[in-house]
């Protein structure tokens, strides 16, 4: 693993306290409560209160400037590349499409938690560029659908992995909140024009109704194939391997970008 910086050295001794039988690699596993949950609710005011460590996600820099103020420990910083719904809390979501590569060194600037870059980072590659942007840690989503382990259904990982992946578009057709996938008749349909659609969770569930026939019959054009845009890149298929050779390509770099990324940060706070 790449040397991590001190503000994750704390995050993760306390997440470790909290949860240590569950921590077999030093990764921080966060799930985000996007819906009706802010960084004023109570349910993070108790979480607080009991050294829980949370992670806000921010959808534009505002949002992240707003978490900070509230306390959260650290920050994901998501672009409108994520497959999913993503967390917009300050204005609508179809307002907050920033991509990654503008969000997060906006973020990083701004703040001083750790940031985690989320929403199109599936390789190496793209886990480098986000630590070079100023980002502590990365949150991939879509690469880990795509895997055998991943509890999704085969004809979402089989989409994952096939030619189509690399269309996805937004749409409020899934659940009636914007969220993305991978673009096929059911998203095409029902974002035409004047197609009414329900508000959160009545689609999801009005969807959900066609989703068991529709997986039943193994269509998957009339299935909510969620992906963020760069599933193309998914070539998981045995979660441990792709780990593995993720952690292995991107320590062979990190420790420079890191070191040159912690400087600049320097730099820009002490001017
Ligand atoms: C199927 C799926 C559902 C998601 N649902 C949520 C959600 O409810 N709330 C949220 O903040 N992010 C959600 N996300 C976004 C992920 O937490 C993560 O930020 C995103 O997957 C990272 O981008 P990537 O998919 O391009 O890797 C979801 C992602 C996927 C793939």
């Amino acid at each position: 693993m790449p040397a991590i910086s001190p503000p994750w050295e704390r995050l993760f001794q306390r997440t470790s306290r909290i949860r240590r039988s569950d921590l077999k690699i030093r990764l921080a596993c966060c799930w985000t409560r996007t819906y009706r949950h802010s960084a004023s609710s109570s349910e993070f005011r108790h979480g607080k209160a009991k050294s829980i460590v949370t992670i806000g996600t921010a959808t534009t820099p505002d949002e992240a400037a707003a978490l900070q103020e509230a306390g959260v420990d650290a920050i994901a910083a998501s672009g409108f590349e994520a497959g999913g719904h993503r967390g917009s809390f300050l204005r609508a979501a179809e307002d907050s499409l920033t991509g990654t590569f503008s969000l997060v060194p906006q973020i990083t600037d701004m703040v001083n938690v750790p940031v985690i870059a989320a929403g199109g980072i599936a390789d190496a590659r793209g886990v480098i560029a986000a630590l070079a942007l100023g980002a502590e840690a990365v949150q991939m989503g879509t690469a880990f659908l795509a895997c055998e382990e991943s509890g999704a259904i085969l004809l979402l990982r089989q989409a994952l992995r096939g030619k189509k992946a690399g269309h996805t578009a937004l749409t409020k057709a899934f659940t009636g909140r914007l969220a993305r996938g991978i673009h096929n008749r059911l998203l095409e349909e029902l974002n035409q024009e004047g197609t009414a659609i329900l508000p959160y969770p009545l689609q999801r569930r009005l969807v959900r109704n066609l989703a068991i026939p529709a997986e039943a019959a193994g269509r998957s054009d009339l299935l909510p194939l969620w992906a963020g845009q760069s599933a193309n890149l998914s070539t998981c298929t045995d979660v441990l391997a792709f780990l593995t050779s993720l952690v292995e390509e991107v320590s062979k770099i990190a420790g420079p970008v890191i070191e040159w990324t912690a400087n600049r940060r320097q730099r820009h706070s002490n001017s």
